[in-house]
């Protein structure tokens, strides 16, 4: 099979590393890809969000299969546009049903609609502004204020103090994230510790695929600033057979039956950000694609051929396909520019890659220059995983290596995993 993958990050690394090895891809494209993505394939210089140029390299190329890695082209359409406009299967939703990932509000319907347990809310628009701030004079404890659309992972605030959640409501609904906050829904506050699930539907059948946890703040103890992603792990202690037997029931099965009853046309990955509270599972959000770096410690345990699994979306033979997984535990730390998530410099040369040992290296914003030396190009620069029998000896090796790897500024999270 000739294969596309869209994206440029860690994720698309671990993606493209993973199907390369597949004996049913005869040929991988990663556009725009990375300075890793060009060791699995052939990157191509394409803008993603722009169809007509995807579709034109497609008939070129004689692509028959498009794998979609980040959110944005799946709610702009592109599922839409190749299945009205050529034969080439698109692994992701369409455009109405990554609305579960890009309108929060559409998500908190369906998930009431399937009775599907998240935290209680409210939606505002400027029209009812004044019933908003009315509303959060109510509320005791943490105001969780979500804009609805997609905001680059920034739409999310969550304030103590009543006056600043008044004031912030105010200006999300005045447009503070332009149309992404014409909506917002303001949620009850959940206490407890977050966790994610994925599965690959074709929506009617799904396969589970590992669970893991995910760091997103760039501080040590998880303090300070929200990143993409600093690091992640798979599996996670906490979630035991008990508490993953209340996820299948209570969560997949009827997020799964909800697509299909509803009709969704949605063949791809679904992520379930959750959090545990007391011994239960709520839904914080879904994803419509795989999560970045959680994909970097997921598709690694991963023992199955990914592409088959994604082939079978398209004839209805994914309940019979074998999903078999690492019993290994997998670890990834994310090396970051220093400065990052806020003005970082870009350009400088990541050296000692070559003495990466027993860590797999997955670039993210890194890219190769005319020199072929690889530099830096973002703020997460490199995500390095590595697999062993316990989480601390995997952490061990990740941290060993994130040692050897250089660039100026480097940075990194000491302390994956430090809570569980
Ligand atoms: N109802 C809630 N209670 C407590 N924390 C929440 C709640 N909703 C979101 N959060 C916190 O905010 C983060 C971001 O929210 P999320 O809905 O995942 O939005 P996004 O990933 O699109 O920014 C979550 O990972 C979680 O830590
Ligand atoms: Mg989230």
């Amino acid at each position: 099979m000739r294969i596309l993958l869209l994206g440029s990050g860690g994720r698309e690394h671990a993606l493209s590393w993973k199907m390369a090895q597949s004996e049913h891809c005869a040929q991988l494209f990663i556009a725009p890809g990375n300075a890793g993505t060009k060791r699995c394939g052939a990157n191509v210089d394409l803008d993603i969000k722009d169809f007509k140029a995807v579709h034109s390299f497609c008939e070129q190329e004689q692509i028959e299969m498009i794998v979609v890695g980040p959110e944005e082209p799946l709610v702009l359409g592109v599922q839409d546009y190749f299945k009205n406009n050529t034969d080439i299967k698109v692994v992701g939703p369409n455009a109405e049903a990554a609305q579960l990932e890009g309108s929060k509000a559409y998500a908190k319907e369906f998930m009431f609609r399937h009775k599907i347990p998240t935290a209680g809310y409210k939606e505002f628009k400027a029209d009812t502004l004044q019933e908003g701030v009315d509303f959060i004079a109510t509320i005791n404890g943490p105001v969780v204020l979500k804009a609805d659309g997609i905001a680059a992972g920034k739409g999310v605030v969550i304030l103590e103090d009543t006056a600043a959640a008044q004031a912030e409501l105010t200006a999300m609904l005045q447009g503070k994230f332009g149309a992404a906050s014409k909506r917002v829904i303001i949620e009850e506050f959940l206490d407890g510790i977050e966790f994610s699930v994925f599965a690959i539907t074709d929506g009617k059948d799904y396969q589970l695929l590992p669970i893991a946890k995910d760091y997103k703040r760039i501080g040590e103890g998880d303090k300070g600033l929200n990143t993409g992603g600093m690091g992640a792990v798979s599996p996670v202690p906490f979630v035991n057979d008990e508490l993953m037997q209340k996820v299948v029931d209570r969560i997949v099965e009827p997020t799964i039956q909800g697509i299909h009853k509803e009709n969704l046309d949605y063949k791809g990955f679904v992520f379930f950000g959750l959090i545990r509270v007391g011994n239960d599972p709520y839904v914080i959000e879904y994803n419509c694609r795989m999560g970045d770096p959680e994909t970097e410690v997921v598709i690694p345990r991963l023992k199955s051929d990914l592409v088959p699994i994604l082939s079978s979306l398209f004839d209805g033979s994914l309940s019979s396909q074998q999903v078999d997984f690492h019993s290994d535990v997998a670890t990834t730390v994310m090396m970051v520019s220093g400065g990052y998530p806020e003005a970082y410099e870009k350009g400088k040369v990541i050296s000692n890659t070559d003495q990466i040992e027993k860590t797999l290296p997955f670039f993210a914003g890194a890219q190769e220059n005319e020199r072929g030396e690889i530099v830096t190009s973002g703020g997460r620069v490199l995500a390095l995983t590595s697999l062993a029998n316990s989480m601390d000896e995997a952490l061990a090796l990740s941290y060993q290596n994130a040692d050897k790897v250089m660039f100026d500024k480097k940075h990194y999270r000491k302390d994956i995993g430090f809570d569980l």
